[in-house]
């Protein structure tokens, strides 16, 4: 493949609006757990595009499942009925709480969608949602207003009223907040962008009941931590609760963009038609792409296999972590995320240790200016595992308090 990295970094600097700030390597292609860039250099790959790539890259099954809708139809709308969609909502319904599904095309989309079904459940005066400090709930304006963190907002007043942050762990201020307006507590069952902070299991818990004793849906967005991430279907499983509606998007394409809101019997049917849409939502090639995604979650054996290598991989950041003291304060996280949160002083060199785990050919990033996240597709191996740990631990030993 003959890609030259100076000519697209340039022309991405020139014409692609200036949102990200990216590393300077043109990734060209990947496969499993490896990724290649435009140079021929290959790295292992603990970040799967942000939770996205669960199965690995060019997964074969998917690539062949793509290929073959894409050769048959692509797209309709959805003033058409279409089998992989259908066939998609059943699995989900049929493999969770959820009696109905509305698809959208990206994480941000699915909360929109969550919080459109509970302001209009039930009382109209009833229509705001709760949310929780260090929470990322996307980008829209309704999402950065739900995010309970004030730096994605700046700058883009006025964003949509009707949404109040409370402090992350406290189930007294949370109870105290709620009003006669309140008609939804909506949180991440494990805060990923807010630097891999799980909540307590009493927490959400605590959080159920208040939901129950005044009325008020649940919500959890599970973009993030959803679809066996954890090692169980669903981050809500780890908790034995069952919540009113749950966001899911990222790994459910592996790469095709697709966002997901499952609803529960309060509310499976409030929307009628006409309340919401997406044009592109549920299109036939992403659907069949998640149809196979859901196949090979569902393999038995699959979500065990993800448990025993997340506990491994935490093993393996403990023992590294024990070894750096005065850099990881502590190791944390759920199944496939774990988070080495560095110690405060280490904070402010936490992207540059990002940028030389990239160089010594490991992906992984900086979450929440806390911790080093590290999300490995579904499908990595022990050895890959190791790998990926000798590589923190010489780049580690690279850096001083
Ligand atoms: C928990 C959570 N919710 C929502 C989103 C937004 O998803 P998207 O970027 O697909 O809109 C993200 C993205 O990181 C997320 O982690």
């Amino acid at each position: 493949m003959d890609i030259d990295t100076k000519k697209v970094q340039q022309q991405t600097d020139k014409y692609i609006c200036n949102t990200y700030g990216r590393y300077p390597v043109v990734m060209v292609e990947g496969s499993g757990c490896r990724l290649k860039d435009a140079r021929g250099r290959e790295y292992l790959d603990f970040l799967s595009g942000i939770a996205v790539t669960s199965l690995g890259h060019a997964n074969p099954l998917i690539a062949d499942a793509i290929c073959r809708q894409a050769a048959t139809l692509v797209h309709v709308s959805n003033l058409f009925y279409t089998a992989p969609s259908a066939e998609l909502a059943e699995t989900l319904v049929k493999n969770s709480f959820a009696k109905k599904v509305f698809f959208a095309n990206s994480g941000a989309e699915a909360n929109e969608a969550a919080i459109k079904l509970a302001r209009k459940h039930g009382n109209p005066e009833r229509n705001e949602i709760i949310t929780l400090t260090g929470s990322f709930h996307g980008r829209t304006l309704a999402t950065v207003a739900a995010t309970g963190q004030e730096r994605f907002r700046a700058g883009f007043d006025p964003v949509p009223t009707g949404f109040r942050h409370a402090p992350f762990g406290d189930l007294e201020t949370i109870t105290k907040m709620i009003d006669e307006r309140t008609c939804a507590i909506m949180c991440e069952p494990l805060q990923g962008e807010g630097g891999v902070r799980p909540l307590a299991t009493e927490y959400l818990r605590g959080i159920r009941e208040l939901c129950d004793r005044e009325g008020l849906l649940l919500i959890l967005d599970e973009v993030q931590v959803g679809l066996g991430r954890t090692g169980r279907l669903f981050g809500y499983e780890h908790f034995d609760i069952v919540p009113d509606i749950i966001t899911l998007a990222k790994a459910l394409g592996n790469g095709m963009p697709i966002g997901a809101m499952l609803a529960g019997e309060k509310v499976a049917d409030t929307f009628v038609p006409g309340d919401h849409a997406s044009t592109f939502g549920a299109n036939p090639v992403v659907t069949a792409a998640a149809n196979q995604v859901m196949a090979t979650l569902l393999e038995d054996g699959f979500l065990a296999r993800v448990e025993g290598l997340g506990h491994y991989l935490a093993k393996g950041l403990s023992a590294i972590a024990q070894r750096f003291p005065e850099i990881v304060s502590t190791v944390r996280g759920l199944g496939l995320i774990q988070g080495m949160v560095l110690s405060p002083v280490m904070i402010p060199q936490g992207g540059e240790m990002v940028r030389k785990l990239l160089e010594n050919g490991l992906i992984a990033n900086f979450a929440g200016n806390t911790a080093l996240r590290f999300l490995p597709p579904l499908t990595v191996s022990r050895s890959e595992i190791d790998q990926a740990c000798e590589i923190i631990e010489k780049t580690l030993a690279g850096f001083q308090p």
